[in-house]
């Protein structure tokens, strides 16, 4: 793609009068706020309510001074309550609105569309055996995908032989389903689901500080290593972000 075409996609199409009309304005149902799973052929895992006693930063002005891009970590654990805060902060849902066409979260998302996935590349988190995760937020759970002893491997070689990715307790990774949010803006669409995963990442950032934990931002990843290690299409469904969080 040519840097002239990247950058109309950065720009706001809103006041473009040429849209016909979207999904959502002819009447097509609302696309489910979370991917399907399974019921009853899946391993679940109940994570426990988000609870600020895990939090030891509680200073806002001292997380925001103390925020940076962390990437080396222990090899200490998070335990599940932990790993549940983390969660809660970036893709946690407060609210199911209207009939169940959106969600209210601690991030923001234009019209609330909230078009990602939440994946996690579990390598120490309590008893969690080591594999791949998705996160349900409607129902603040974890679906056990696969289990995998190779991630530390497999992240350096799928994030371009950036070896502390895989080395991290956990890794966050987005993948977005962008007719979450076309059915509502439809070309316009792409420009906020960049915007929007970025407020995710940021709130990964100050919720990891606070913590006594960190996190950093990769956007050099190999797309295809990536949407294969999770098993996406690349089409329908693909990643766009990701974040290795570990205790520091
Ligand atoms: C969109 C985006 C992509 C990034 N990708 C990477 C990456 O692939 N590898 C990495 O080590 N850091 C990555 N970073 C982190 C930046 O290098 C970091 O934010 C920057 O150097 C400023 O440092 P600070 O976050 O500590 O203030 C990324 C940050 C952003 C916002």
């Amino acid at each position: 793609m040519s840097a002239e075409k990247n950058r109309e996609l950065m720009k706001s199409l809103f006041a473009q009068s040429d849209h016909e009309k979207s999904d959502q304005q002819k009447g097509l149902p609302y696309p489910s706020l979370q991917k399907e799973f399974p019921e009853g052929e899946m391993e679940l895992v109940d994570l426990p309510e988000p609870d600020p006693g895990v939090v030891v930063k509680p200073e806002f002005y001292q997380l925001l001074k103390d925020r940076e891009s962390r990437r080396q970590y222990t090899a200490e654990s998070f335990s599940l309550a932990e790993l549940s805060f983390l969660l809660y902060a970036t893709q946690g849902v407060k609210e199911v609105v209207g009939k169940g066409y959106a969600t209210r979260r601690p991030v923001p998302s234009a019209g609330a569309r909230h078009p990602f996935e939440t994946y996690l590349a579990i390598n120490r988190v309590g008893d969690l055996i080591p594999g791949i995760y998705r996160y349900l937020p409607l129902s603040h759970q974890l679906t056990f995908l696969e289990a995998s002893d190779q991630l530390p491997g497999l992240l350096a070689k799928a994030n371009l032989g950036q070896r502390f990715v895989g080395q991290a307790a956990c890794v966050f990774i987005w993948s977005c389903i962008p007719y979450r949010a076309e059915w509502r803006y439809q070309d316009h669409a792409h420009k906020n689901m960049l915007i929007d995963v970025g407020h995710i990442c940021q709130n990964l950032y100050l919720a990891a500080e606070a913590l006594g934990a960190g996190t950093c931002a990769i956007g050099a990843y190999d797309q295809g290593a990536m949407d294969t290690l999770l098993e996406l299409d690349g089409v329908d469904e693909y990643v766009v972000y990701l974040a290795p969080v570990g205790k520091i």
